[in-house]
């Protein structure tokens, strides 16, 4: 467990889209390091915004001594923080996973700070970052769901290529170069299809009922967060040819009648969010590199009772995941 102090010794490990961008908000909001450790599978120099880092290669001493472990590394059975995260909390530090393998644990505490902060308390040693499309979309439906409740949500997402990676905001560029070139377009290798001059509405494998993985984590951690299994969500995950910041076109309906007003005032009320008013919207041209959560286009549902849609947008490698996991990091310090 941290104890107060003016400096904390961190590691990130993981330097890909999201351990870079780790490393920039770290930076960027001068956290408290005494010490900063990156690590990844292979050593290298690494520049990032102009300061050097030289990324060490993962091996299980690289955690003694650490407070505060970011992880940022590939999911699974030989993703980082399943392979290490026990052992670097049994000596002593403080995780917490961007990846998906723990956010579903009942002891695992999965965390927005803007919404759950209160569930911080529980943890033993290991805090999960939610997914980068439920963030978004739970900055800007937790207060709603706090005043009136929120009993049904029906998604569709557009989600940008850097959710998938590195890799994968490779393989946008490559991919719209050879486009440009008239040359023929490489493989899909990184995403399961063409994502150039391409939608598709596939995110992570299939799975029950035909939903994919994406979904069922944009149904399951909603409920978690929110400490409400009884709301009824629906999602479609869908990848477009953009590469930075997910868009999300979201019905929700609310158990208490509530009025376009109230709700556009409840967020200018609450952290982290920014309400763009018509006739101008959010678009991932402007959300990239940026930290807030972006609401427009709320408009009722003529149709329905207590049932309103609007368009969310937010860079998924900042609020989506970096962002989150210093400011979970930051809540930390501040309680110890
Ligand atoms: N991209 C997003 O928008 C987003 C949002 C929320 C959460 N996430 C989650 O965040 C994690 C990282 O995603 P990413 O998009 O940054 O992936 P990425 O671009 O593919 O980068 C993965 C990084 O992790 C390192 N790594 C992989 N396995 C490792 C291991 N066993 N030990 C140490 N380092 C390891 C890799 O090292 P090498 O460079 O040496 O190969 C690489 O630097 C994933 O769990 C992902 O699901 C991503």
């Amino acid at each position: 467990m941290l104890t107060k102090k003016a400096a904390y010794n961190v590691c990130v490990v993981g330097v890909g889209a999201v351990g870079i961008e780790l490393l920039r908000v770290l930076r960027q909001r001068r956290f408290p390091i005494s010490k900063l450790t990156v690590l990844a599978r292979s050593h290298r120099s690494i520049e990032v915004d102009g300061t050097s880092y030289e990324v060490q290669a993962v091996t299980p001493e690289s955690f003694r001594g650490q407070e505060i472990i970011l992880f940022a590394g590939t999911e699974g059975e030989k993703g980082a923080a399943v392979t290490y995260a026990q052992e670097a909390i049994r000596q002593g530090a403080v995780c917490i996973d961007n990846g998906a393998d723990f956010r579903m644990d009942p002891k695992v505490p999965l965390v927005i700070p803007e919404v759950n902060p209160e569930d911080l308390k529980q943890h033993k040693g290991l805090i999960a970052n939610p997914n980068c499309s439920t963030i978004q979309m739970v900055v800007a439906l937790g207060p709603i769901h706090r005043q009136y409740r929120i009993r049904r949500i029906i998604v569709s997402t557009y989600q940008a290529a850097s959710g998938a990676g590195s890799k994968a905001v490779e393989a946008l560029a490559a991919e719209m170069a050879a486009s440009v070139q008239k040359t023929a377009i490489p493989p899909p290798e990184a995403l399961p299809q063409q994502i150039s001059g391409n939608v598709f509405p596939q995110i992570g494998p299939f799975q029950e009922l035909g939903y994919t993985s994406e979904e069922w984590k944009m149904v399951k951690e909603t409920q978690k967060i929110l400490h409400d299994p009884s709301i009824s969500i629906t999602a479609t995950t869908v990848r477009v040819p953009v590469e930075h910041a997910h868009s999300e076109s979201v019905y929700f309906e609310t158990a208490q009648p509530t009025t376009i007003q109230a709700i556009k005032k409840l967020w200018q009320a609450s952290p982290g969010i920014s309400v763009v008013e018509g006739p101008n919207y959010p678009m991932p041209i402007q959300a990239a590199h940026r930290d807030e959560v972006f609401v427009g286009r709320l408009r009722p549902d003529p149709t329905q009772p207590n049932a309103f849609v609007c368009w969310i947008v937010s860079d998924n490698l900042r609020k989506g995941a970096a962002l989150n996991a210093v400011q979970i990091a930051e809540a930390l310090i501040q309680k110890a």
